[in-house]
Formats: C-alpha cells, structure tokens, sequence
C-alpha cells in the first residue's frame, strides 16, 4: 500500500482531475482513501472500470471481478479501500463529520493503526457512528451490551464510553488477527476492564452467551445477520435495541443486478426485520445504513 497525500489535496484533485479527462474512465484504485473517493465523487462517475490507476497514472492489474461489482459503484468502492462507499452525499458527510465530536486519542490510534496494517479499514464505523453508537449506548443506558464483529475495536471501544458505571461490552470476532489488535487496544484504554473480546464464530459464542442483552451492534459477515438476528432476539431485554450496520450495503441493496450472497442476505434481512411482527424496526441512513430494532408491543 503506498500511503496517499493528505485529506481532499492533490490525491483528490489529480484523481479528480485524471477522472474529469477521461470519460468513460477506465480506473480503478488499489490502494485508495477516503479522501480521493471525495475527489471521485465531486468529478464524476465511472462508466468502466479497467485496470488499476493510483493519483491518476495505471498501476497494478486489473482487480477481480470480485472487486469491481459495477462501476457505477465499483469505482467508489475501490476507492473507499475496497470495502466501502457512501451513501450520504459526500459533501454533507463531511459536514456532518466536522460537526460530531472528534474521536479521542486512543479512537485515533486503533484507526492509523487499521489503516496501517489491516485489509479493508473502511469495515471500522469511523467517526459519526461511533458517536452515534456512544449516544445510542449513552442514552439507552444500556448495561449489557453485545457487539458481533469486533475487528480492530473501534466500535466497542467507541460504546464503552458511553457505558453505565457497571456496564460491560462483549465483543465477537471470529478472526485471531483482528482480535490480537482489538485486545492491545483495549486493554490500553480506561475500559480494559469492561470489554471482553470471545475469539470464535458468533453463533457459538452467542450459543453460550445468556444474555439478557440491553443493546446488540451486529456488524459481521452479512451473510449470517438473519441468523443473528434470531438468535440475538431471543436475548435482548425487553426496552433492548438491535443495531445492525451496513444495511443499505454501499446502495448496492437497491441494485437489481447485484446478486452477490451479502447483497442477497442484506435484503433478507431488511425484508424480515420491516415485516416481522415481533418487532418494530428503523432504517436509517447513517453511513452505510444503520438499522435500529426493538421488540413490538
Ligand atoms: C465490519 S467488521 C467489524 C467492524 C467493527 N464493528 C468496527 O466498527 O470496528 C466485521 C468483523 O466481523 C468478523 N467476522 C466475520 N464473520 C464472523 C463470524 N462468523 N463470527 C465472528 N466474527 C466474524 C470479521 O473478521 C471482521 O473483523
């Protein structure tokens, strides 16, 4: 990975220029940033996606079609380090960004350090749904809390401080790499002793878990969020939140020619939660799609 320049600079501007000269663009990114997808998004849109370009010059080979999902999209997502894309108007995230609290120093170092060293770092909430999640835990008063897909930490370690004295987090990550660095990072901040990270598939963590649980983030593999679902359903307090993240799925959800596992288990999972009588539900469109969820009656 070679690291881009600062935020919205020359990256942005040589991408955005590179991508405002050649239309249809043939583009896309290995190693990209936020920043240059603002860049991107303000020039225009990609009509093909044929190679890989970085600060505008062809670097690399072509991705995998894995990778490119449609251009359209394909291109923001590259951008957004193969991962992500915004759904909210770049321009309006920013301000919304600039106006939410700025994450403290221990949020910044699990983010550089992501950045830095693991694959597709947009996967962290980053800074307006960390805080959204901090207020969410803040405000519920939520004591038990239950997070499914730990990664580097940023989301459970964002919810600790909005914890209740007594509070407690436990987080569910499958992967031993991502959990080594969610742990460092814990066990370095003021809530080393309110977040426990269990390694393993969520199911069976979940499966020995016995809750009650007050609030649920599910941010895992989409392919499993119905089974979580169920499963964490059964858990939750009576006045518990569900909140499932990545639910409009980088807008892909309402691409009819996506029919990619995650995309397909996105939209089972939003069509059974907006219709499942045992609860009322709320899509959001913070980031990526949030979707909040308590039991009916
Ligand atoms: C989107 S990331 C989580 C991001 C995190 N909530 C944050 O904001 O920093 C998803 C994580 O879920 C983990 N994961 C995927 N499948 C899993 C499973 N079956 N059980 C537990 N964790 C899983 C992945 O290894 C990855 O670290």
């Amino acid at each position: 990975m070679v690291p881009l320049p600062g935020r919205e600079t020359d990256a942005a501007q040589t991408f955005g220029s590179a991508i405002a000269s050649q239309n249809p663009i043939k583009v896309v990114a290995g190693a990209m940033a936020y920043e240059v997808d603002r860049g991107w998004t303000r020039a225009g849109r990609a009509h093909t996606c044929e190679g890989a370009f970085r600060h505008g010059e062809r670097v690399g080979s072509p991705p995998s079609s894995r990778e490119v999902f449609g251009c359209e999209f394909g291109l923001r997502r590259l951008l957004y380090d193969a991962y992500m894309t915004d759904i909210v108007d770049p321009a309006i995230e920013a301000y919304a960004e600039a106006h939410t609290t700025a994450p403290p120093d221990l949020l910044e170092a699990v983010a550089s350090e992501t950045r830095a060293t693991l694959n597709a770092p947009g996967m962290m909430v980053g800074r307006i749904e960390g805080r959204f999640l901090e207020l969410l835990v803040f405000g519920t008063g939520a004591v038990s809390i239950l997070e499914i897909g730990t990664f580097s930490g940023y989301s459970a370690l964002a919810m600790a401080a909005g914890l209740v004295p007594g509070g407690s987090i436990v987080t569910c990550e499958i992967d031993p790499v991502h959990a080594g660095i969610a742990r460092r990072h814990i066990a370095a901040s003021p809530y080393a002793d309110r977040i426990e990270v269990m390694v393993g598939p969520a199911l069976d963590t979940l499966a020995s878990l016995p809750g009650p649980f007050d609030l649920v983030f599910i941010d895992a593999d989409k392919s499993g969020y119905l089974a979580y679902f169920e499963a964490v359903l059964a858990k939750l307090s009576p006045r518990g939140l569900i909140v499932a993240d990545n639910t409009l799925w980088s807008g892909r959800i309402l691409d009819p020619t996506d029919t990619s596992a995650d995309t397909l288990a996105l939209r089972a999972f939003n069509d059974k939660v907006a219709t499942d009588p045992r609860v009322v539900a709320v899509q959001t469109t913070v980031r990526d799609g949030v979707t909040m969820i308590r039991r009916a009656g």
